[in-house]
């Protein structure tokens, strides 16, 4: 694995309890960071300590969004071992968002060795009770000055970490969702596919508005006929029609899951059938009408699997499964969170070891 030079904290955090942590308010206390120019490329790759960053007022980025991010998780197994779920497809992501936002790709190895060396300096901060986990949150940024509407000549990337748990305070209890027809979270041609802050930007005014009629997230519907499921909040989604599972297609619209990839390999090796295809609000009513949608699920990798107990649309409130989390909706969570923990077998080689680094806080 690649070696960065290491610039050690010397004024280390205390670590809030495992029992005390929530999602994305606490930061480890190193991150690594990395430059491009055009006349160097990508280089300089470093850990150094978590710090801000000094920018001038009219860099690109705060004006025209010109940013990607991932996230993945590290997990601390049963035995004390950290392991990473499948970097290789969150780095293969990130690079897939940077072409979308005409960012200079990255070598997809350095981006997993960036992963695996901050974690494994920080492995100290990995926390260890079921349910938690470390979010790594790659991001890139754009770094030129100005206010022209191109893209920047140089970039920055960097990677944070997180201690977490339970990304909705619900945890795995089912929760409410909204179908909107109203708001749109992205269109065929646009940028739906990219993990980037605009996409994110693009949801909060759809979501404050579900919030205020107590639902705890949106279900969006497609951007040019309002019909067809695309993802719910930020998460893919998954319905149970009988013996079938549905999920909305790939198609550029939707962002291309890990735990959604994760998910439908799980289900196709138990033997579930698994479509994806587009699936109309109307099919989903009438699904609900004749008592086959039997359960409905958001996949994500802050969330892992979120069990959908209500679904709105207009005038419609359809309660699913009773508002209990369903049978496979569970089998799923526990089915991911086993390998994750490293309580069951990983058939599929999905989970890859950090070194730890000799923690600073150790
Ligand atoms: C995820 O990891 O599922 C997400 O996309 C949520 C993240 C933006 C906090």
């Amino acid at each position: 694995m690649q070696d960065f030079p290491v610039t050690r904290t010397q004024h280390p955090k205390p670590r809030v309890a495992d029992d005390k942590l929530r999602f994305g308010d606490v930061f480890t206390d190193h991150m690594f960071v990395m430059d491009y120019t055009p006349e160097h490329g990508w280089h300089d790759g470093r850990i150094v300590p978590y710090a801000p960053f000094t920018m001038d007022p009219a860099c690109c980025v705060l004006h025209y969004a010109q940013a990607v991010f991932d996230g993945l998780k590290a997990f601390r197994d049963e035995r004390g071992q950290i392991r990473l779920f499948r970097p290789d497809q969150h780095a293969a992501r990130l690079n897939r968002s940077c072409e979308a936002l005409c960012i200079p790709p990255l070598d997809q190895a350095v981006v997993e060795a960036s992963f695996a060396a901050l974690v494994g300096v920080d492995a100290g901060w990995v926390p260890a009770r079921r349910g938690t986990s470390i979010y790594v949150r790659p991001t890139v940024i754009a770094t030129d000055v100005f206010l022209g509407v191109h893209p920047s000549a140089g970039y920055r990337y960097y990677v944070i970490l997180c201690p977490v748990s339970a990304y909705y305070k619900e945890g795995l209890a089912p929760v409410r969702i909204l179908a909107t027809d109203e708001h749109v979270r992205a269109v065929p041609g646009g940028l739906g596919s990219a993990k980037t802050a605009a996409n994110y930007a693009a949801s909060l005014y759809a979501a404050k508005d579900a919030a205020a009629r107590g639902y705890a997230q949106v279900l969006w519907l497609d951007g040019k006929r309002g019909e067809f499921l695309e993802e719910v909040g930020s998460m893919n989604v998954m319905l149970r029609l009988g013996d079938t599972v549905v999920t909305p297609p790939l198609g550029g619209t939707i962002l291309d899951g890990i735990t959604r990839r994760s998910a439908i390999q799980l289900l196709r090796d138990w033997g579930v059938t698994v479509e994806e295809r587009p699936v109309s609000i109307h099919e989903v009513m009438q699904a609900h009408a004749d008592g086959t949608l039997t359960e409905m699920w958001g996949t994500g990798t802050a969330v892992v699997i979120s069990p959908i107990g209500e679904l709105g649309f207009r005038d419609a409130r359809m309660v699913i499964n009773g508002g209990a989390t369903g049978e496979l909706t569970r089998r799923l969570y526990e089915a991911i969170a086993a390998i994750q923990y490293g309580a069951t077998n990983d058939a599929h080689g999905w989970m890859r070891p950090v070194r730890a680094l000799e923690a600073v806080d150790a």
